[in-house]
């Protein structure tokens, strides 16, 4: 096992052939900053051309998965202060050749879940619940969900999901198709990290080839990420979503 920076918000392992990225800031539900972005599209673009990684698992906390982007990001980003790197993590998520699975505990809150539709085997928690309140923020779906989730979910999941808020368990999510296993919360890691190992010991060519015909082109996915970025941007800036952001920071918990 080659653990390459043990205690950062976001570390990597790479136990054998499996590349594990996991989030780690928990005391703040792995709610993803800049810096989080960055170290995660840099972890996905070296395991991409690593030889020997042959599969990436994305982990998180025990609590949280991930709780979306940071809310005080999205208020410097409003006021124009940080760049959007968050961008370049979904473009690397996207154009990713390398087979993902996804070990869900706990919450996977915007971001969270629509980096999902991203992997190709997700196992999650039977406590875990999966949300995209961006209307609620006024925002809208980002990652190219507005494209993929109808496709994975159908159109009137995705709509309840992505528009209308509407959380999913885990047993909904597997329902749905989003998740492939729903296990307790111990074996959730273990379970992921078989399945990546399964799916490592598969000639890496035809994984390679498989999963590209599966998944159609990366263009239309890269334009997608693009159009939703654009309005994302001017959304940031919007009244309705400044209200929301201070609603978060000012909530009575
Ligand atoms: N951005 C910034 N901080 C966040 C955050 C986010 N997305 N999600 C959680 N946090 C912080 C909280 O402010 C809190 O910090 P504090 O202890 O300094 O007050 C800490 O993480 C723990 O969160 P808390 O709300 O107390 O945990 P919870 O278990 O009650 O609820 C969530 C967890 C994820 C349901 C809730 O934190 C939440 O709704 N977060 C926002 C999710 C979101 O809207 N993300 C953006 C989607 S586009």
């Amino acid at each position: 096992m080659r653990e390459h920076n043990p205690g950062a918000t976001v570390t990597v392992q790479d136990q054998g052939t499996v590349r594990i990225i996991r989030m780690n800031r928990p005391d703040k539900k792995n709610a993803l900053t800049q810096p989080m972005y960055a170290a995660m599209t840099c972890a996905l673009r070296e395991a991409g051309t690593d030889p020997v990684i042959r599969c990436i698992m994305l982990a998180g906390a025990p609590q949280a998965f991930c709780a979306g982007s940071d809310i005080g990001d999205f208020q410097k980003r409003a006021d124009g202060g940080l760049e959007p790197v968050t961008v370049d993590f979904l473009h690397a998520l996207a154009r990713n050749e390398k087979p993902l699975v996804a070990a869900v505990n706990g919450v996977a809150v915007g971001i969270g879940t629509t980096m999902l539709l991203h992997c190709d085997h997700v196992v999650a928690a039977s406590g875990a619940s999966f949300a995209t309140p961006f209307l609620k923020l006024g925002l809208i779906p980002e990652a190219a969900s507005s494209l993929l989730a109808p496709l994975r979910l159908g159109y009137a999941r995705a709509f309840s999901l992505l528009v209308m808020g509407r959380p999913m368990t885990a047993v909904e999510a597997k329902e749905a198709g989003l998740v492939n296993a729903v296990v307790d919360a111990a074996a959730v890691e273990a379970t992921a990290l078989e399945a990546a190992q399964e799916i490592a010991a598969l000639p890496p060519h035809a994984v390679k080839l498989a999963r590209k015909l599966m998944r159609g082109q990366y263009e239309g996915v890269a334009e997608r990420i693009e159009i939703e970025a654009a309005h994302f941007k001017e959304l940031l800036k919007s009244d309705a979503a400044k209200a929301a952001f201070a609603a978060f920071f000012t909530r009575k918990k």
